[in-house]
């Protein structure tokens, strides 16, 4: 599926345009290793749970890598993270500068709303639903980044951290899973438990991010290691030391296998989905 996700992302110049820094910025920054996460999930969702046509949902997998791209743009800015390093590249500001990637990351949001636009094979009503949806989680996921970049050099409380958490990374996480449920037309009560699950499986992954800037190898995660330490950052790890962050982790993946033991027990995608989640290596 990631191969496949790989083939749809690229954005095509404007053969009126000679140089187009902003699409040849946007096509670099998606390039790369990037794991393809949040459309797996939509796919897994879409088709796999909802029983939706793969060439239905293409502009939804695209917009949501889109989305996702946008976010790591900026959040590698000098004036966030400051990281030089993102899927095994330098940094879109490295390679340009500051500018571009600020908006080539503009640029990314807006294709992702674009290509929700061409949800047509689906009512109106449903794709407007969508749309607000997924500007909202945007707008919230901006929230997140604030409150992420308010919280160095500060140790959190983990109910301070967890919803830090939740507005950088989590919310993304859940708008991937839950999409395909509102062009499935599912009732609020599906939705809910979906929402749960996806709640603990963003946790877990967001962990294992902050252990993997601890533990990871940098030729692997394609990004730079120790840059939470280097910047004062909050994070699973200086708030609950290397041991107790996998502690928390391991509780959050068997919650949310149990969560999805009772919504889903016959698909068996998602599992081997949170598998992966805990036990990766980038
Ligand atoms: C990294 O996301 C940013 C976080 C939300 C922790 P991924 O680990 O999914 O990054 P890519 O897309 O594979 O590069
Ligand atoms: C990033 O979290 C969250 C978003 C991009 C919204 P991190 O700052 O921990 O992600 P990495 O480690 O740079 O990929
Ligand atoms: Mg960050
Ligand atoms: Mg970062
Ligand atoms: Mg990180």
């Amino acid at each position: 599926m990631r191969g496949q996700i790989n083939n749809y992302l690229p954005i095509a110049k404007t053969s009126a345009l000679p140089v187009d820094s902003i699409v040849e910025g946007a096509n670099y920054s998606l390039e790369g290793d990037g794991k393809r996460l949040r459309p797996i999930m939509t796919w897994i969702m879409g088709v796999k749970e909802f029983g939706l046509a793969e060439s239905a949902i293409v502009p939804l997998l695209k917009s949501l890598e889109y989305m996702h791209t946008a976010s790591l743009i900026f959040d590698d800015l000098p004036s966030q993270d400051n990281a030089n390093f993102r899927r095994g590249n330098p940094t879109l500001h490295e390679v340009h500068n500051v500018a571009v990637a600020e908006l080539t990351g503009l640029f990314l949001t807006q294709k992702a709303i674009e290509e929700q636009t061409r949800l047509n094979q689906f009512d109106s009503t449903v794709v407007l639903e969508l749309i607000q949806y997924t500007a909202k989680v945007t707008a919230d996921m901006c929230k997140g980044q604030v409150m992420d970049l308010d919280a160095k050099g500060k140790q959190l409380s983990l109910k301070e951290l967890n919803q830090m958490c939740f507005y950088k990374t989590g919310i993304g996480f859940e708008a991937s899973l839950v999409i395909p449920s509102i062009l499935a037309k599912a009732g609020d009560v599906e939705v809910a438990a979906w929402k749960k699950f996806a709640y603990h499986a963003g946790i877990a992954f967001q962990i294992k991010d902050d252990l993997l800037d601890v533990e990871g190898d940098q030729c692997v995660i394609g990004k730079p290691i120790g840059n939470d330490a280097d910047h004062d950052k909050s994070t699973y790890v200086s708030v609950l030391g290397v041991e107790g962050a996998k502690k928390e982790m391991w509780d959050h993946y068997c919650i949310a296998l149990e969560l999805l033991e009772e919504i889903s027990p016959k698909n068996p995608f998602l599992k081997h989905f949170l598998h992966y989640i805990v036990n990766r290596d980038h």
